[in-house]
């Protein structure tokens, strides 16, 4: 299989991300919908001297769902305890997280959906009304005892919140969806990094990151380093639109900030499966990747920028991605294809 250069653009780099993490809201750029309803839900909670309500952070990874969990524990004065849904075993393991928190903590539960359905049972009353029902004992002797819990705050960050179920999801007064980023907030993002890290970087420079990091802080940070590195080595440091230009072609991201296996998911489509509604599970043995990432990461950006469209059939590619592809579109008819292929 050939070398996937950029797949790992969007994956966590612990060391830069607590550098260039924002921790308040101020540093927060973007999502202003969002951001202000948080701020208000925050200031009021602290009016009122209460904990502020469980929250529900959803959308693809990287636009910054982690990020806003610690600045809203931050701006509450509260303690920060995280965790994830895949880590929390066993119910023992969520009633020591629950009965360790004090007044008013927040407990951010990551990938909440991929909670264990068992567990999740554990949490309904905890977050309902902060009561935890434990079993003690086994057999006959088994008997359940209810502990009060100080009042908490749960903040969930999920990349699929259409996975979560209709009882989690209604626990949480607040859902709030972040949405991928305009390339003129990235681009403050991209210069407020480079800031941090003290690279110099030009109008242009920026431009060229943000516009091609697919939406997405985390990507354009980690494109940011890379073409520092290049921008190093090559050149005198400085990052100028044609560095970026230079190192985001020698990444193999194209003008549209197209990623390679972003066009082999188009390729796929279009070539192996002549444009026939395919479904993700033989896209994604076809292309190589989890069936999860194609559906978290890949397709959402695909779709909203309108490269693929998703019929109940299956994926196919937009006239847009055919262009991308430097093929001709096919005419309106072959587009829908006769024979819908199914999963
Ligand atoms: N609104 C933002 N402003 C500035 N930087 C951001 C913003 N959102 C995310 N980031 C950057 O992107 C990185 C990834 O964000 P993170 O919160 O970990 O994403 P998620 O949890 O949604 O996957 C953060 O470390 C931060 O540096
Ligand atoms: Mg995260």
């Amino acid at each position: 299989m050939a070398e996937r250069p950029v797949s790992t653009l969007n994956k966590p780099d612990a060391a830069l991300e607590l550098t260039l993490r924002p921790s308040l809201f101020s540093e927060f750029t973007g999502q202003p919908k969002v951001k202000e309803r948080l701020e208000i839900g925050v200031a009021a909670a602290r009016q009122r001297g209460e904990a502020l309500d469980h929250i529900l952070l959803s959308g693809p990874p990287g636009l910054g769902k982690t990020t806003l969990a610690n600045i809203l524990a931050k701006a509450m004065g509260a303690s920060f305890k995280s965790t994830s849904g895949p880590t929390i075993e066993k119910a023992a393991d969520l009633a020591g997280l629950l009965t360790n928190l004090e007044e008013g903590d927040v407990l951010f539960i990551d990938e909440i959906h991929r909670l264990q359905k068992t567990i999740e049972e554990y949490l309904y009353p905890a977050m309902e009304d902060f009561k935890l029902d434990i079993i003690i004992d086994q057999g006959p002797n088994a008997r359940s005892v209810r502990l009060n819990l100080p009042r908490f705050t749960l903040i969930g960050a999920t990349t699929r919140s259409g996975l979560l179920t209709a009882p989690l999801l209604t626990r949480f007064p607040v859902r709030e969806r972040l949405d991928y980023y305009v390339a003129e907030d990235l681009h403050k993002i991209v210069v407020r990094s480079a800031r941090l890290l003290n690279v110099e970087i030009d109008e242009q420079g920026a431009h060229e990151i943000a516009r091609r990091s697919r939406g997405t802080p985390r990507i354009a940070n980690n494109l940011l380093r890379r073409v520092r590195d290049f921008a190093q080595v090559r050149h005198d440091g400085r990052i100028t639109g044609t560095v970026a230009d230079r190192a985001l072609a020698m990444l193999e991201i194209d003008q549209n900030g197209l990623d390679e296996m972003d066009k082999r998911i188009l390729e796929t489509i279009v070539l192996k499966f002549g444009n026939k509604p395919v479904g993700v599970n033989s896209l994604a043995v076809a292309v190589g990747e989890e069936p999860d990432t194609i559906e978290e990461v890949y397709e959402p950006y695909l779709i909203m920028e309108g490269y693929l469209q998703r019929t109940p059939q299956g994926r196919v590619a937009t006239e847009l991605g055919f262009k991308t592809l430097g093929l001709k579109s096919p005419s309106r008819g072959q587009t829908q294809m006769d024979l819908p292929r199914r999963d």
